[in-house]
């Protein structure tokens, strides 16, 4: 399996990164994709895909933190981008959830960061919490998708995944997907094409059933990859070796 959004630069792991890894590697996770969410986290992402081999890294500005990024850091995160093990754009995006930045700001750091990833060529990875309306029409101005994105998350409805597959995007599912009431994002998991999904932690955050609200970590991508079998009618096997194919095809990681 492909772990495609992970947080271990988090503080949550600074004492255990080792073992945390240890087990990832134990339950079959062969790759970890290492999501940044401002300039520190990314810098971290880049350095934690230099030391470790089945570690991979994007660097970007998650909307939280919109407001921080101005041209200096723009450019600062242009070079890291350059560095070896770095996948992606992301994460990037529009919170209408939290708004801690400024709804103006948040646009336009998800557009001048999506306009940064056309130039290097590379994927964008999406973080759209509350506010689907306006990332769909972002990503359709900007042509968000030419290279390739995933939904970090995925939290809307059918037709909207099938839109956003359209504009070349991959629907990522974390742990939600095995709570119970979860019924809207298991009618998406049924209905989009395989080729289409990934399965991610989001760890520190989201622990999927039974660890609801514990400290999250990349082993526990089985548990969602379970479901995911689960809903489409598939083993195990088959699930993780269909996202792990979708996760190397859309990010460009050689097998
Ligand atoms: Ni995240």
């Amino acid at each position: 399996m492909i772990d495609s959004h992970a947080h271990l630069q988090d503080r949550e792991f600074k004492n255990d990164l080792d073992q945390v890894l240890a087990r990832a590697t134990g339950a079959g996770v062969e790759k970890i994709v290492c999501i940044g969410f401002d300039y520190l986290a990314s810098r971290q992402a880049v350095e934690l895909a230099q030391r470790h081999k089945n570690i991979f890294a994007t660097v970007g500005i998650h909307p939280h933190d919109a407001k921080t990024l101005d041209e200096q850091t723009l450019e600062s995160l242009y070079n890291l981008a350059l560095k070896p093990g770095v996948v992606a754009i992301g994460e990037i995006g529009l919170d209408y959830y939290r708004n801690l930045s400024p709804l103006e700001q948040q646009k336009k750091a998800f557009v001048e960061q999506i306009k940064m990833a056309q130039e290097l060529g590379k994927p964008v990875v999406i973080h759209d919490r509350d506010a689907h309306q306006d990332v769909l029409e972002i990503i359709k101005k900007e042509r968000a998708g030419v290279n390739g994105g995933i939904m970090h998350c995925y939290s809307g409805h059918t037709p909207l995944a099938l839109e956003l597959i359209k504009e070349g995007f991959y629907i990522s599912f974390a742990g939600p997907l095995t709570f119970k009431n979860a019924k809207k994002s298991h009618e998406v998991a049924q209905k989009i094409p395989l080729d289409r999904i990934l399965v991610e932690t989001d760890c520190p955050y989201l622990s999927p059933e039974p660890y609801r609200g514990k400290r999250n970590e990349p082993a526990r991508v089985k548990l969602v990859a379970q479901k995911l079998a689960e809903l489409r009618g598939l083993s195990l096997e088959e699930i993780a070796r269909i996202t792990s194919t979708n996760a190397r095809n859309v990010l460009g990681m050689d097998a």
